[in-house]
């Protein structure tokens, strides 16, 4: 290359990089939908298009994701979803598993009192009754404005003509494979003797049924018709305890939502019997409370100040947090600033408080992001965050003989004892113990923010106990640090939940530097390839909308 060449090329390089602009997601003008699976996403931003709110786009979203997603979309599982109108009005839809009615807080005991492995994990006895489409149901009775036929449609077209796998979705599928064989008495179809690769394709012709039945005869068919029928044959074969009454009680619930400030923001987040509210807030105020100045994002200081107030956040959800229908959780006391200033009054800015010192224990925790949110926007303003779940991957591994789908592990969620840690490390006591119809406690997190009355941001993440606190370090990354939504997504995670007493971090989340600078104040350190997988939205200051979909998986934002 000719000298002046190479300078010209080495010149224009570094000016790029002197001005590398912010790194933005998908801009749009008028609405945006950001989910876990591109087909999902483009089902979503079809009904958007063709001129269905928000919620109607969400109930679309969530049947597609029950089919291109089975890991985590679902109809055999539960969740919740936050939502704001375009004329300000806020409410939540709790749509979480319920305890069977012939569940007890000993179900997964020993006679020696000791829990009994696999149990509350893995098969039958590991279900609790699922509330994915009475939600659905409530959500398009309140809010839908497309007939609900046309909603299923895309779901079931989905899972007729077949979903072609990515990438993860097969690797995924390959992990489970032993899993699938153990949990179920019938071939299955996510099950393939030599291995799934990108690129099958997977035609579910019984969940295609299936769905045909929600689409024409509506929740009737999953709670007491033919669904019914099978998911209590599907027990029955199998020693699983939900009944058919089960079913046919289960109810979802609108929830006034747990509001909040900061800063200039009003946060809007889910209340019991998630436990996401609660410690979102406890943590935002926490942070005005200990009266921290501005710390550089991921330095020494910034992460023992998060560490710090999520030890302490994730202490008072194992004692106090479960579901309110049934234990009076100390919701205004635990948000009272007066407690919250309290309870960092031990705060050290130069050395860990040793979790132990409130209660030790040893934990082992599952590597696992298998729950999923994602975030709508429509043309209007309507705005809905929903996060939903099986639990684990695929959740109890049970897929129902004739109506072929999965269904949940969510009794795992439950205090199985007190003290005993659950799939994520997460111990609880009394508050989340189990009761026979009773909601298990959760960490599902979606939020919505305004600033100055208008909507800001609509923010969500799976990640289990990680949930919580990816979607308090994703608003801090844009309120506090300057971040687009694209790069807060983006940036390192870091958690603390209190026991086990660590800093769980992804790799390259911060520099040797500062590890040691933490080891010094005491931290130690568990490192998981990822925290969090965050789909959120904000409207930015001209009005258009960003919408950032988590490189960590293959989720993707779609807006026009
Ligand atoms: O409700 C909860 O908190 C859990 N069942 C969520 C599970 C989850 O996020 C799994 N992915 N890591």
């Amino acid at each position: 290359m000719q000298p002046f060449k190479l300078f010209a090329v080495l010149l224009i390089a570094s000016l790029l990089f002197a001005c590398k602009s912010p790194t933005q997601g998908v801009i749009a003008d008028q609405a945006m939908v950001v989910t876990a699976h591109p087909d999902a996403s483009a089902i979503g931003h079809d009904i958007l298009r063709m001129g269905g709110n928000a919620y109607d786009a969400a109930i679309a979203v969530q049947f597609a994701l029950a089919v291109a997603y089975p890991r985590a979309g679902n109809i055999g599982g539960g969740g919740f979803a936050v939502i704001r109108t375009a004329d300000g009005q806020s409410t939540t839809l709790d749509f979480r598993e319920k305890a069977p009615l012939a569940a007890s807080e000993t179900m997964y005991l020993d006679e020696l009192g000791k829990p009994i492995e696999k149990l509350s994990t893995l098969g039958h006895y590991a279900v609790s009754v699922p509330g994915t489409v009475r939600g659905m149901w409530d959500l398009h009775q309140k809010y839908g404005s497309i007939p609900w036929p046309a909603l299923i449609e895309p779901a079931y077209y989905l899972a007729k003509n077949g979903v072609v796998l990515t990438e993860a979705e097969a690797k995924k599928l390959n992990d489970f494979q032993e899993a699938f064989y153990s949990a179920n008495d019938h071939a299955i179809v996510t099950l393939k003797d030599n291995g799934w690769q990108a690129g099958d394709t997977i035609v579910y012709q019984e969940l295609a049924a299936t769905l045909k039945r929600i689409q024409e005869q509506g929740v009737t068919d999953f709670y007491e018709g033919q669904t019914a029928q099978y998911i209590v044959e599907e027990m029955q074969r199998n020693e699983g305890i939900i009944t058919l009454e089960d079913l046919k009680k289960y109810e979802a619930k609108w929830r006034e939502p747990l509001t909040g400030k900061y800063k200039d923001y009003t946060v809007i987040s889910m209340p019991p019997p998630s436990s996401g509210g609660i410690c979102l807030l406890q943590l935002l105020q926490g942070i005005e409370a200990a009266g921290i100045v501005q710390a550089e994002h991921n330095s020494p200081a910034y992460i023992h100040m998060l560490s710090e107030l999520e030890r302490r956040a994730f202490a008072d959800r194992a004692t106090y947090l479960g579901d309110a229908d049934f234990y009076p959780v100390p919701i205004d006391s635990l948000l009272d600033p007066e407690y919250i200033a309290e309870n960092l009054a031990d705060f050290d800015l130069e050395s860990a408080t040793p979790s132990n010192s409130i209660k030790a224990g040893e934990v082992n925790v599952v590597e696992s992001i298998e729950t999923t949110h994602f975030s709508i926007v429509d043309a209007k303003g309507n705005a809905i965050a929903l996060t939903t779940t099986l639990n684990g991957n695929y959740g109890s591994k049970v897929m129902v003989k004739g109506a072929g789908f999965f269904l949940n592990n969510e009794m795992d969620d439950f205090s199985v004892k007190p003290g005993v840690p659950n799939m994520f490390g997460l111990v609880g006591a009394e508050a989340n113990k189990i009761e026979a119809e009773k909601r298990m406690l959760s960490s599902m997190t979606p939020t919505i923010l305004e600033k100055e009355g208008e909507l800001f941001m609509v923010v969500g993440t799976p990640g289990g106990s990680t949930i919580i606190t990816s979607v308090f370090q994703t608003i801090l990354n844009v309120v506090d640090h300057g971040m687009t939504m694209q790069e807060a997504v983006n940036a390192k995670k870091v958690h603390h939940q209190w026991l086990p007493d660590r800093i769980l971090h992804e790799p390259n989340a911060f520099s040797k530097q500062t590890k040691a600078a933490l080891e010094a104040m005491g931290h130690t350190f568990e490192e998981r390839t990822y925290i969090g997988k965050v789909d959120a939205i904000l409207v930015l200051p001209d009005g258009r909308l960003e919408g950032a979909a988590d490189p960590r998986g293959d989720d993707v934002a779609m807006g026009f």
